[in-house]
């Protein structure tokens, strides 16, 4: 046997499924990160795998239904192949804890968010023959922590041109739908050198674009440095050429950050900020801390510094107690602000959050119906907003060829999809172009490099 086949066969394979928000996706590259350097080799399907990992999503009903789906399905591998690992993490693990082991014969092991960087330990003592479950809180107390360890030089994927960054953990808002607070903990902020450590890795191999993960970024302060302070540092990294974030908080958008959207030159002309409703009265009930005026006013203050910033949001259609004028206002703040992307959800009732108790639920074909009437409207903003784009000047950085055609793809600043027709240009390139069409989903550009 060669001393690369013998590698090879000392080398598990792992499998991970991720569901959910950005958040989800950057913890599983960090697991697959931290495999790596115990000899686990990624595969891509379950039927190839020693272990299987799933990151869960507890936000809406649907997510956890796809969680037990699956599980279903991969009870029936491990009835053939008894020697498979199951593992169940993420923020349904943390919320059901024990009860998917009752549940589902084949998990062996369950674990939460906080304990992802102990699953060398964790698969220890599943493999000393026990099923394990941990969802005890790490750093409980503290408002600073270096919650991601340092893995070393191979940080992220090679050839990724855009890279997501965890800033913050947790979130201590307790929006009355929302069980992130729950399945994730208290708000915890990482060290400003932690942060800027990884996001120079990530420019060292190639990152062009980072988008600063947390439940609630704006609200980021370690020491002295507050959110403004830390965008400040990470525009000076060298190599790195478009910076974004996601979530901020309207209660917590101040005009320091808008000014930092005027200043900033790899700071995005892009801002996705949660309104959820356009009532007042509904807002009070999520406990969102600002009336839709705030809100206005705070998008009124952003378009006074950037004109061309491109606005997208997160809304709830359905909380309970809404009415169609509740709803109306809704529609009113999307024509007023006419967003260029909106993240729509019917309301999901989640087990342990105060609005599971409200009275007033909004049947489902209502919730369904809003919904519906929200999207037709959308339809309608966005293809005006994205018309109004052609004949302008943009730039693309290019992500990759299209599945069909002879096109490269990438995305504006504005973080519109945009299509180079023919192009032979490499992914990570930052191309001027003159946006020539608009399709529903994508913009269609002309690279203007040699014109000018
Ligand atoms: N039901 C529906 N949507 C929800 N969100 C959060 N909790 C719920 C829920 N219980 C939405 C919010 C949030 C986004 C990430 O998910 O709009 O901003
Ligand atoms: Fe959930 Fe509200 Fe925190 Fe966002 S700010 S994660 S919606 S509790």
């Amino acid at each position: 046997m060669t001393r690369r086949q013998s590698e090879r066969m000392r080398q598990q394979r792992v499998f991970i499924q991720t569901f959910g928000c950005q958040m989800n996706e950057y913890d599983s590259a960090k697991m697959l990160e931290h495999l790596r350097g115990q000899d686990y080799v990624r595969v891509d399907s379950p039927r190839e795998a020693d272990l299987v990992l799933l990151n869960t999503c507890a936000i809406r009903e649907k997510a956890e239904h796809k969680v037990y789906s699956l599980l279903g399905t991969l009870s029936g591998l491990k009835r053939a192949r008894p020697e498979l690992v199951i593992g169940v993490g993420g923020c349904v693990a943390q919320q059901r804890g024990a009860q998917i082991l009752g549940r589902v014969e084949a998990v062996d092991l369950v674990f939460g968010p906080d304990h992802l960087f102990e699953l060398p330990a964790m698969l220890a003592e599943v493999a000393a023959g026990g099923r394990v479950v941990h969802t005890d809180w790490r750093h409980r107390t503290e408002r600073v922590a270096n919650f991601i360890p340092d893995f070393g030089p191979a940080v992220g994927s090679a050839g990724d041109v855009k890279a997501g960054l965890a800033i913050t953990k947790g979130c201590n808002n307790f929006c009355t739908f929302c069980v992130v607070p729950y399945t994730r903990g208290r708000e915890v902020s990482r060290e400003p050198d932690n942060i800027l450590a990884e996001a120079r890795a990530l420019a060292e191999r190639g990152v062009k674009e980072i988008t600063l993960l947390g439940q609630n970024v704006n609200s980021y302060r370690a020491g002295g440095v507050n959110f403004v302070a830390l965008l400040r540092r990470l525009n000076d990294v060298p190599g790195l050429e478009r910076l974004r974030y996601t979530s901020p908080h309207p209660k917590d958008f101040r005009e320091e950050l808008a000014q930092a959207h005027a200043e900033l030159p790899k700071l995005c002309e892009h801002v996705h900020l949660p309104v959820q409703s356009g009532s007042d009265r509904i807002l009070k009930a999520m406990r969102r801390n600002h009336g839709i005026a705030e809100y206005l006013d705070k998008m009124l203050m952003l378009r006074e510094r950037v004109p061309d910033v491109a606005l997208s949001t997160d809304i709830i259609v359905g909380f309970p107690g809404e009415r169609e004028e509740d709803f109306q206002a809704t529609l009113d703040v999307m024509r007023t602000v006419r967003f260029d992307q909106v993240y729509a959800f019917k309301y999901s009732p989640r087990s342990g959050t105060p609005a599971a108790d409200l009275p007033d639920a909004v049947p489902e074909p209502v919730r369904a119906e809003r919904l519906e009437r929200l999207f037709a409207l959308h339809d309608t903003i966005v293809r005006e907003r994205s018309a109004a784009l052609i004949g302008t000047r943009q730039q693309v950085l290019i992500e990759g060829p299209h599945p069909r055609g002879a096109a490269m793809t990438g995305r504006t600043r504005g973080n519109k999809p945009a299509l180079l027709p023919d192009s032979q240009r490499r992914p990570g390139e930052l191309v001027p172009v003159e946006i020539v069409a608009a399709r529903k989903y994508s913009l269609v550009a002309r690279d203007v490099t040699r014109d000018s």
